[in-house]
């Protein structure tokens, strides 16, 4: 038999377009309790899986909902919108699929998308891609992927230079709020050497995000990202969630074996997310409120980060925010253990109007010195030595309690002090190679 209509008899094209109106079997439960943000769902809770999804009927449609635990006979839910007008024993239609995937395309470079895949830059529909990437992949397994690579040209000299970057390494970035990070990684974002820039805002505000978008990334870096944004009013789920999706993003374009620099700010913000979706499914507080499953996600979602097994690569950048100087809360301490490296941004820095914040003395990449150039290594280490020689003898300098003469080390240091900070400063419309970078420090401090 062929399916060519004309052939097929007309009693089985009846049966065949009879079929067809036949709805697939709906499991579902019914919302029995709302607790806070946790809907409780009582029925087939054998077909509910954790992860999987659930859609809650309310007033006005259908709300996707994400199963986070069970209880007794009972699932518990969180939703990716709002529960307004879901009342006790509405239907919750059980899905048989994970709460999210996305179907990642070229097209989407220079776009915004929320947390489930959704544009929401107004541009109309993304293109989708031929393979849908979970947005709770698995990092590839450790014995297959490749060591990290050469150096990234990250296009800004502090960090080329002091603090480099190899394609495939994954660094955070400490720092209180109004330091400049949004203003630094727009500008790793226009000025890498990569291929595509990922770039996750998780719980910023939304006057924050149309910032960053407008004025710092600006039209010509954004044709070259991909950005994921949920915002600080938006639930748990979807900021959690967006960081998940700016990974599998990642994971698409480094599967098309481009260099991929993968940004997320602010990973403080996806662990508060999954702080309260722990919590809301009756995990214990422990270090500062944070729940258990907070430190078992956090590797699981930066180990994601990293070479591939083939081409591609995922160069990341998480920042973490650090409030007063305190680098020791426990979300800083678990991201500080799983990354290859921490660059420091410092208010005192900022408030002096040097920008990039960054304090060289107290970043560090644990690919150096492997990943910079043997001939600038000297030039890196003189430049080092006289940041630190400085930065012991300051108070004394600034309070004019150091005599010049004293020690010939000192000297040189407040003599070469002006034009080191001017080189670790840098606009926001420049850009520096890692060659120029070089040059340019050897210039200052010397070079044999
Ligand atoms: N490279 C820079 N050059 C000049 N000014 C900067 C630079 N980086 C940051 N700033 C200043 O710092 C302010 C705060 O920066 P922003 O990136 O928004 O901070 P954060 O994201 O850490 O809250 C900016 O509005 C800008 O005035
Ligand atoms: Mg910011």
């Amino acid at each position: 038999m062929t399916d060519n209509p004309a052939t097929v008899p007309a009693s089985l094209a009846a049966l065949r377009a009879a079929l067809e109106r036949v709805e697939p079997l709906a499991v579902y439960g019914r919302v029995v309790a709302i607790r806070g943000l946790l809907v409780e769902v009582a029925g087939p809770v054998a077909a509910m899986r954790l992860g999987g999804r659930l859609d809650v009927e309310g007033a006005g449609g259908l709300i996707p909902c994400e199963v986070i635990g069970f209880q007794g006979e009972r699932a518990l839910a969180m939703p990716f919108g709002s529960l307004e007008g879901v009342r006790r024993g509405c239907p919750a239609f059980v899905r048989d699929e994970a709460a999210g995937a996305v179907r990642p395309s070229q097209g989407w470079l220079g776009r915004v998308i929320d947390a489930l895949g959704r544009p929401v830059d107004g541009l109309g529909p993304l293109p989708e891609g031929p393979r849908i990437y979970p947005l709770r992949a698995d990092p590839p397994p450790a014995h297959a992927r490749r060591r990290v690579g050469p150096a990234l040209d990250l296009g800004v000299r502090c960090i080329n230079t002091f603090l480099t970057m190899c394609a495939g390494q994954r660094m955070g970035i400490f720092a209180g709020s109004g330091v400049g990070k949004s203003v630094l990684l727009s500008m790793l974002a226009r000025y890498t050497a990569a291929d595509v820039a990922v770039i996750g805002l998780v719980g910023e505000r939304g006057r924050e995000v149309q910032e960053f978008l407008q004025d710092d990334l600006g039209a010509a870096g954004l044709a070259r990202s991909v950005v994921v944004v949920a915002t600080s009013d938006e639930p748990a789920l979807m900021r959690r969630n967006a960081a998940y999706v700016t990974l599998s993003v990642a994971e698409h374009f480094r599967d098309q074996g481009a260099k991929v620099l993968c940004m997320i700010d602010s990973i403080t913000r996806f662990a508060m997310a999954q702080r309260d979706i722990g919590l809301a499914a009756g995990e214990p507080p422990t270090a500062k409120g944070y729940t258990p499953t907070v430190f078992s996600e956090l590797p699981r979602l930066l180990e994601r980060a990293g070479p591939g097994v083939g081409e591609g690569t995922i160069s990341a950048l998480f920042t973490v925010l650090v409030e007063g100087d305190d680098h020791n809360e426990p979300v800083a301490d678990a991201v500080r253990g799983i990354l290859d490296g921490h660059i420091v941004m410092e208010r005192g820095i900022a408030e002096r109007g040097r920008y990039p914040a960054i304090n060289v003395l107290r970043s560090v990449s644990r690919t150096m010195p492997r990943s910079c150039d043997p001939a600038y290594l000297p030039v890196v280490r003189r430049a080092r030595r006289v940041l630190s020689t400085y930065a012991d003898m300051e108070e004394l300098i600034r309070l004019g309690a150091y005599r010049a003469g004293s020690s010939p080390e000192v000297d040189q240091a407040v003599a070469l002090m002006p034009d080191i900070e001017a080189f670790l400063g840098q606009g926001k419309e420049e850009a520096t190679s890692i060659g120029e970078g070089y040059a340019r420090l050897a210039q200052i401090v010397g070079g044999d």
